[in-house]
């Protein structure tokens, strides 16, 4: 992505920082000697910096005259160049970020030392998504600085990365459809094989064609559920024998320059969908259609979940299913979206949507008793008057879906 990009991101992240403090963000640390993992990258030092490189460390500066950028990297050295390639040089690393003053990591210590001796406060990344997530490099190495200097107020610089990743640059969104768009053809190549195997077979003509196409990496692990699997949302073994007769969920998405695609289909493995089937399908997909058609700015994720709890509620009882609307948490029990960005469940704060975001629609139903799981997962913009769908092109009514197997399954 061109370097302009990053240069707003710092602005965003400048804008909101207040005067006399320091935010210091860190790339990860050197895991010994595994083969390194690009995907492993802290996405909130790729989002102000857009150089994918182990250990650099950028530091932002505000005061009332002045705002400052800085990224600190390796220098050359010959034995780690054999071992993991040579870091970026300094050119390289000024074209990709628009960062102008570039040093080398053995000053930094002592440049933090001079800021902080002057500041009010740090903001550092030492937040963590999750409970029960490890302290990662960026958080460890935060720790230790924050132990070093007692004096000075840590502030936290989750929050201005929460507020700023949640709007997508134009940059951004061009990326995250690439990233669709590979998808998509791991999708088809899917379809064109469709048949019993197992799931992880399945899984493998993803692979291929994502890697084919392009993709960088995965956003996440791949769920491919057969049958009753498809009632667990985060089934990820992919071992059982996909038979004809029953349904297969796919939940997966691949990335393309950090930047995630999250996509889900259920497909029936010998071609064609049972009445039975088709009758749940239609219901989740118009649950889909209904959401799409409703988000907009200013509504919650929360709210647009309300609305395929509603919806749901009226159809399942029209069938037979439930007979009372507290009954349709049996069979739908996760949200409807969450944002979408350098992370697959990106960093956000829940409050009135805006242009600009992208989040996930996904509604499921999941009947364990019949051995049928359904989520069907698109790709959502919000506008400013409601919202497009980034993976319209992605197969998923019905007929569609039975004639693209039966052209091209080989
Ligand atoms: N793939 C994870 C999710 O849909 O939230
Ligand atoms: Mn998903
Ligand atoms: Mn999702």
């Amino acid at each position: 992505m061109n370097k302009e990009v990053f240069k707003k991101h710092r602005k965003a992240i400048l804008n909101q920082m207040e005067d006399n403090t320091v935010l210091m963000v860190v790339s990860r640390q050197m895991g010994g000697t595994t083969v390194e993992d690009k995907c492993n990258v802290n996405r909130n030092y790729y989002y102000v910096s857009g150089v994918i490189e182990f250990q650099n460390i950028v530091l932002l500066y505000k005061n009332k005259e002045q705002e400052k950028e800085m990224i600190f990297i390796n220098p050359y050295d010959e034995y780690r160049a054999k071992w993991f390639g040579a870091p970026k040089p300094k050119e390289e690393v000024l074209e990709l970020s628009g960062i102008e003053d570039i040093r080398y990591l053995s000053t930094f210590e002592s440049v933090l030392a001079s800021y902080l001796n002057e500041c009010k406060g740090i903001y550092l990344d030492i937040d963590r998504q999750g409970l029960d997530e490890d302290d990662n490099a960026s958080v460890s190495y935060s720790k230790k600085i924050a132990s070093k200097y007692p004096f000075v107020q840590i502030l936290d610089a989750q929050k201005l990365f929460r507020n700023a990743r949640m709007v997508k640059e134009e940059e951004e969104i061009e990326e995250m459809k690439k990233a669709i768009s590979i998808t998509r053809k791991g999708i088809e190549a899917i379809l064109s094989n469709i048949g019993e195997m197992y799931e992880y077979q399945l899984e493998s003509y993803f692979d291929q064609a994502i890697k084919y196409h392009g993709a960088t990496g995965y956003a996440f692990t791949t769920i491919a559920a057969s049958g009753v699997n498809g009632t667990c949302l985060h089934y990820s073994k992919n071992d059982s024998l996909a038979k004809n007769g029953d349904l297969i969920l796919f939940d997966l998405g691949a990335s393309c320059n950090m930047y995630c695609a999250d996509i889900s289909r259920t497909f029936p493995i010998s071609g064609k969908f049972s009445e039975r089937q088709k009758l749940f399908y239609n219901i989740v997909l118009g649950a889909q259609k209904k959401v799409l058609a409703t988000a907009r700015p200013g509504l919650t994720t929360r709210d647009l979940n309300n609305v395929v709890i509603e919806y749901y509620a009226e159809e399942l009882k029209k069938i037979g299913l439930i007979k009372d609307a507290s009954e349709v948490s049996k069979y739908y029990y996760h949200g409807v979206s969450h944002h979408i960005g350098l992370e697959v469940h990106d960093l956000s704060v829940i409050e009135p949507l805006k242009a600009g975001e992208i989040i996930s629609n996904e509604p499921g139903l999941y009947i364990k008793e019949e051995g049928i799981g359904i989520r069907i997962e698109d790709d959502i913009l919000i506008t400013e008057n409601g919202a497009i769908c980034l993976s319209q092109e992605i197969l998923k009514e019905v007929d569609d879906i039975e004639k693209f197997i039966e052209e091209h399954r080989k």
